[in-house]
């Protein structure tokens, strides 16, 4: 199917993603229509681990091998400069390239399979642009339905493990910029730094364009708000007061408040771990958004180290509803 120009989504130790044959535009175009994703955006280049780095990407500096040996198969994506010859289209038309190598058994043995090896399997998370990721196959048969026509087939894989997309690294500006942190993911800036010897920093204004770092994005269509927990009862119950139909996901125990539980129509208690918490967003998201709720409320989750990535997740998923639950709550202080 991959060879006929056909997408197919495949399970990742991250997210699903859409793939297509990465060295064929025609496919590559696919992908764009079936996500609705604006042509500007780039995608990433899956790559097995027997395949020759050479053939994307150019100028590939030692930390980039580094970065590789550590973290290859895995989920960390690395921004490079694009070899000639990889089309345009896989970059959206940027001079980089962005290459990961999952450790999904299901993606290794397709990406096996795809060319013996040599193949690059581009691909976006397989969902519709802006909406929260899928962490399952049928999350996605959820997004495109289950014969979608562009998609040739939806590989099994079970729920994937790490359940947020790959950290972005962007070693493409090494020499003026160095590592820079494109977006966080599991594997943390300071993780990625100690097998450099240097330090990670954060984007500046002139970095590479990344659709995942949209101030709106991986959203339910349900409206969403943080809240920190020390607020949480005294919102929960004025919304309860307002008779709002509320879906709740928390991790600090609740006290029980008259009205809040007849007002909650759906509720997720969450680990405090931020592995935990990352494994379950996205499915987490999903069915609290199934919940038909006026007001999608998540208990602010710690700021502490490793949270970084769950919390960019969450902000960028609360961004289009931000001063929703101002509005809701009007002049009632809580
Ligand atoms: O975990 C993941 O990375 C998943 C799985 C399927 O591998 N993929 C994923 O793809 O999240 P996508 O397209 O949803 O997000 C990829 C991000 C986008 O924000 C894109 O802008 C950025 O990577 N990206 C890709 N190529 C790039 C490049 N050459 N320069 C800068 N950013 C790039
Ligand atoms: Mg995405």
């Amino acid at each position: 199917m991959l060879e006929q120009g056909l997408l197919v989504a495949f399970p990742t130790e991250t997210v699903y993603g859409l793939g297509a044959d990465a060295s064929n535009p025609a496919a590559l175009a696919r992908i764009y229509e079936a996500k609705g994703r604006p042509s500007d955006h780039p995608l990433i280049v899956h790559l097995s681990p027997q395949a020759e780095l050479e053939h994307w990407a150019t100028d590939i500096p030692d930390e980039a091998r580094r970065l590789a040996q550590a973290f290859w198969p895995g989920p960390l994506t690395l921004i490079l400069q694009r070899a000639a010859g990889v089309p345009d289209a896989v970059s959206a038309g940027q001079s980089t390239i962005g290459l990961r190598c999952p450790s999904h058994p299901v993606a290794l043995a397709l990406l096996q399979a795809f060319r013996q090896g040599q193949g690059g399997i581009a691909g976006p998370s397989a969902n519709r642009f802006g909406h929260v990721s899928p962490t399952s196959a049928q999350h996605v048969r959820d997004e495109f339905g289950a014969h979608h026509p562009l998609i040739g087939c939806i590989l099994e894989g079970g729920q994937s493990a790490v359940g947020i997309e790959s950290t972005i690294i962007d070693l493409s500006r090494l020499q003026s910029h160095g590592p820079v942190l494109l977006r966080p993911g599991k594997l943390t800036a300071r993780e990625i730094g100690d097998v450099l010897g240097r330090t990670v920093t954060m984007p500046d204004q002139s970095a590479p364009r990344v659709s995942g770092t949209l101030a709106a994005h991986y959203a339910p269509a349900t409206a969403l708000a943080l809240v920190p927990g020390e607020r949480l009862d005294a919102v929960l119950a004025a919304l309860a007061a307002q008779r709002r139909r509320i879906a709740l996901m928390h991790y600090s125990p609740l006290p029980a408040v008259d009205g809040v539980a007849a007002s909650t129509v759906a509720s997720i208690r969450v680990q405090a771990d931020p592995a935990a918490y990352a494994h379950a967003l996205y499915a987490n998201l999903r069915v609290l958004d199934q919940a038909a709720a006026d007001l999608i409320v998540v208990e602010t989750p710690p700021t502490d180290a490793g949270w970084e990535a769950v919390n960019d997740r969450l902000r960028r998923s609360a961004h289009d509803s931000s001063g929703m639950l101002a509005r809701m709550l009007g002049q009632q202080a809580v």
